[in-house]
């Protein structure tokens, strides 16, 4: 499959039967990114929770393009009632594809959204997916502390690749994303949510230098890798 960085959370996977998968498009207010809506074209769209730099620009994506979002249950309601097509999912449940399948995994982040003129809203909370696409296991652990229980991701069998917040301040910093990595058995890791706004500004190759020789992933906003 083909996995694409688009900056911030921003994550696209291209699967062998051509299924395109977003993961948080948070495209309009991030001057970051090189994505743009017109360019994009999901079947599913990920969203791991309801801040505003993951849910970004997904219900009109979504209604543009007819895609599939996923979301814990209160969030996917939300997005429901913006005339999206949402499914909900809550910890340890699965949406089953032809392909695999995605896992809502729990995360330690809160998760509020301003709605119109009124104070933010409670929508579930934050949580990760673990996704089983064409026989590969990928972590994303959406925006997280670190925490223990990151150990039985896909049962301490290890994943393929991780993507894992270093910003610091709203989530892990490069120290705890490390040894996120390691409990986690990450064969490669894509360091992500780092340098969007001042707060979170992060040397990622000094992240990806404290990782195994081999397996830290260093990829451009906009480019791409397989695995
Ligand atoms: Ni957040
Ligand atoms: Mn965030």
């Amino acid at each position: 499959m083909q996995i694409v960085w688009h900056g911030h959370s921003i994550i696209e996977i291209i699967t062998a039967n051509e299924t395109n998968i977003l993961i948080d498009p948070f495209i309009t207010g991030n001057d970051l990114t090189d994505l743009k809506i017109a360019d994009c074209h999901p079947d599913y769209i990920l969203v791991t929770h309801a801040h505003y730099d993951h849910i970004g620009d997904t219900i009109e994506i979504a209604k543009k393009t007819g895609a599939q979002v996923i979301a814990i249950t209160d969030l996917a309601a939300y997005l429901g009632e913006q005339g999206v097509t949402a499914e909900g999912l809550n910890f340890g449940g699965s949406y089953q594809t032809d392909f695999g399948k995605f896992k809502l995994v729990p995360a330690w982040h809160t998760a509020a959204l301003p709605v119109g003129d009124e104070a933010p809203r409670t929508l579930g909370v934050a949580a990760g997916f673990e996704m089983h696409i064409d026989g590969k296991v990928l972590y994303n652990s959406g925006d997280t502390a670190l925490f223990s229980d990151m150990k039985l991701i896909n049962h301490g069998k290890g994943v393929d690749v991780a993507f894992l917040p270093i910003g610091d301040h709203f989530t892990m910093g490069i120290e705890d994303a490390v040894i996120a990595a390691d409990f986690v058995k990450a064969k490669h890791v894509l360091p992500i949510h780092f340098n969007t706004f001042p707060a979170i500004k992060q040397n990622p190759t000094e992240y990806l230098e404290q990782l195994e020789d081999g397996v830290g992933i260093s990829v451009a906003i906009g480019e791409s890798f397989e695995i």
